[in-house]
């Protein structure tokens, strides 16, 4: 494992939750990578794991069977690697933005220039924020503090659970802008949970698309024009949202009339 060429590595993972007769299998063998400078997207209906998953892959959730390898080390807990960005925005309501914004870094006792804070904030366009406390932010500003948070932490791999979604479709699409941007200029690798098609076809190199009943990954769609300059005006972009359409609709039938 160590001389993968991929970030991250999951193999056979598996979870099962809860206790003796009560237990619940939520996810069972699934195997993906994601590789260096790439993005996937994972789809599904609600419940069927996505955050269990991504939860697993950050450390923050032991799996039942399986394993985690990032750069080729095994992942037994929360990693340095990795920065996460939940739709709940997970920022202190205490705190002022600029405190807010370091957090991340402080935790993890990592030194933040104060040219790495001024380029972050003006990427992200959150420069005059610093005095505010998160309930005087949009819900645009608020995701934007906690990208701007997770970037200080310098991860190999971002994970975002539906980062975007109580976003109007404008200011989502910005949001989305605004990840797409920092992804070509700083070169992580991301992984984004979304329910929506758009937004897995508009950021995922490689779409997942899981699969309730076998509480697996029932097809993964390659989409390698994902992140490209006027990707949401091509061709390949619409036919790929019809193709991920049909096969969330038609889960079981391998091909897709798109
Ligand atoms: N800590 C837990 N203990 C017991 N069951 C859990 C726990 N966490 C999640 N589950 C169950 O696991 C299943 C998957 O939950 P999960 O949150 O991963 O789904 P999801 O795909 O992210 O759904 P959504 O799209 O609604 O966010 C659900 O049935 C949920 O009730
Ligand atoms: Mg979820």
């Amino acid at each position: 494992m160590a001389s993968s060429p991929d970030l991250l590595v999951v193999t056979g993972l598996g979870k099962t939750f809860g206790p003796g007769t009560h237990q619940k299998e939520v996810l069972r063998d699934v195997h993906f990578h994601v590789g260096y400078n790439d993005s996937l997207a994972i789809v599904g209906p609600s419940g069927c794991g996505k955050t269990t998953l991504l939860l697993m892959a950050a450390g923050l959730l032991p799996p039942t069977t399986g394993e985690i390898h990032l750069e080729g080390e095994s992942i037994q807990g929360p990693s340095r690697k990795m920065a996460v960005v939940f739709q709940a925005y997970g920022l202190f309501p205490w705190k002022r933005v600029a405190e807010n914004i370091l957090l991340g870094a402080q935790f993890q006792k990592l030194h933040v220039s104060q040219e790495a804070l001024t380029a972050i904030k003006r990427e992200l366009d959150i420069e005059n924020l610093d005095h505010l406390y998160p309930h005087q932010l949009s819900g645009g500003q608020r995701q934007r503090v906690a990208l701007a948070r997770a970037m200080l932490l310098r991860p190999s791999l971002l994970l975002l659970d539906e980062p975007f979604a109580a976003l109007d479709l404008i200011t989502r699409e910005h949001l989305q802008d605004h990840l797409l941007i920092l992804f070509k200029k700083r070169k992580f690798s991301f992984v984004i949970v979304t329910h929506n098609i758009e937004e897995a076809v508009f950021l995922g190199r490689r779409i997942v698309i899981m699969d309730p009943e076998t509480h697996g990954i029932g097809e993964i769609i390659d989409n390698p024009n994902a992140g490209t300059t006027g990707f949401r005006t091509a061709p390949d972009y619409f036919s790929k949202n019809m193709t991920l359409r049909h096969l969330i609709e038609h889960p079981h039938e391998k091909q897709p009339l798109a």
